[in-house]
């Protein structure tokens, strides 16, 4: 190893550390989170106390602002998102050329990326008013692709949102009204998605946030940031765990029931198979948003009226997974996404729309992540390597191959 080609930007040692787990990439003022007693807060406040008492809109304007909203500051936020949301009809012609079984974070993250052509001035941003305005465009924006990506799954038209309604029911109301049928406001409905959304809101540096942090770091616009942030949510190891726990649950089901066998299977070193929705690269106690999701999951059912065997099992593999010692010994809980199917499915949300969902949740986590980057005015991110390939060796001619 030639020690010198090692040397950092600074002049200090590169470190090598596979995935940055003992890593830190900035600092921040956003959202603390203590994974051996399981705390979450986002600026100072429990998570707790957010999913029981705040609204997803007033926990967006804390995590992007610093500071909880007077009624005040939180009407104008909501009126300067509603006068951002219309999205261009040239977007919808976009939205109609993807074959309809695309999956929908494929669509999403194309979609997100689309804006920066839409907006080119939000992509140059030189005061707060420039970021204030991008901030807005995507808050306003984001929820009516969202909603898209679905209706084109299903086939349905697409519905423009109401501005009469509040951040959270023209939510629901885009992607849950029906054609040619009032849309009533469930408050049940309501409050499981401002639950859901406000659990998913922030998570310090996680890989998609990461990514929306260095992507951001070269001065890409806001946008394209956030559409490399969509993409490194959709992997199964990340974001897309959602899906996998809702699926690998289902075949559960169909194969009998027996979970003891995948329990089996996921400690079998020579099966690449892993228990989907367990374990968590920071949370080595709990993680303290599957307590809260769990409780909620048994309430929304009980609620809808609704019997889903798949809980059943759910609950039936994590006691089983609490008392075994692999999982013990490896510090391997239930996380946030090992419940939230549960409740996205009774909600009648198509399983392959379970990570835009949680996309739609992180999205004032991504930007308030970005905001700080930027006004931090931090380097463009640029890590170092140990190279371990070939030393220098002379050109072979392809005759000589
Ligand atoms: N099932 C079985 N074994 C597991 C699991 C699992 N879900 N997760 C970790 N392990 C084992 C590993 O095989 C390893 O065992 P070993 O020490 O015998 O080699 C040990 O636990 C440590 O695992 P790592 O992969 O080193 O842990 P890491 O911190 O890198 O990974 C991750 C964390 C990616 C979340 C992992 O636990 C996993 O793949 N879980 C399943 C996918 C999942 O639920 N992802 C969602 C995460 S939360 C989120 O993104 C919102």
């Amino acid at each position: 190893i030639d020690i010198k080609a090692l040397r950092g930007a600074t002049g200090g040692v590169t470190t090598i550390d596979p995935g940055f787990k003992n890593t830190g990439s900035c600092k921040s003022a956003i959202t603390f989170l203590d994974g051996e007693k399981g705390i979450l807060r986002y600026r100072g406040y429990a998570i707790e106390e957010l999913a029981a008492e705040a609204s997803f809109l007033e926990v967006s304007y804390l995590l992007i602002f610093g500071e909880l909203p007077t009624a005040e500051q939180l009407e104008k936020f909501d009126q300067d998102i509603k006068d951002n949301s219309m999205v261009d009809e040239d977007i919808h012609k976009i939205l109609d050329a993807f074959p309809k079984n695309a999956h929908p974070m494929g669509v999403l993250t194309s979609l997100t990326s689309a804006l920066t052509a839409f907006n080119p001035k939000a992509v140059d941003i030189s005061s707060e008013e420039d970021m204030y305005n991008a901030i807005v465009i995507l808050m306003g924006k984001f929820p009516v692709l969202v909603s898209w990506c679905m209706r084109k799954m299903k086939g349905e038209p697409l519905d423009y949102g109401d501005v009469d309604l509040s951040y959270e029911e023209n939510f629901a109301k885009m992607m849950f009204k029906k054609p040619n049928k009032e849309y009533q406001i469930n408050k049940i409905v309501i409050d499981a998605l401002d639950k859901l959304l406000i659990l998913h809101a922030d998570h310090e540096q996680n890989c998609s946030t990461s990514t929306v942090r260095i992507v951001g770091s070269s001065h890409a616009g806001l946008f394209a940031s956030i559409s490399a942030g969509i993409s490194a949510l959709w992997g199964p190891l990340h974001g897309g765990a959602n899906q996998a726990v809702i699926e690998m649950l289902e075949a559960i089901k169909e194969d009998g029931g027996d979970f003891e066998k995948y329990l089996a299977k996921a400690k079998d070193k020579q099966d690449p198979f892993r228990l989907m929705g367990f374990g968590h690269r920071v949370y080595k106690n709990f993680d303290p948003r599957a307590k809260i999701i769990k409780v909620a999951a048994e309430e929304i059912l009980k609620d809808l009226d609704i019997e889903d065997p798949v809980l059943d099992i759910a609950r039936g593999l994590s006691e089983a997974a609490l008392s075994d010692e692999y999982f013990k010994s490896r510090n391997l809980y239930p996380n946030v996404d090992f419940y939230s199917g549960i409740i996205y499915r009774a909600l009648g949300i198509p399983v392959e729309m379970f990570t835009v969902l949680f996309a739609m949740g992180r999205l004032p986590g991504w930007i308030a992540q970005w905001k700080e980057m930027r006004e931090n005015k931090e380097p463009i991110g640029r890590p170092r390597q140990l190279y371990v390939g070939e030393t220098l060796r002379p050109y072979v001619s392809i005759d000589k191959r």
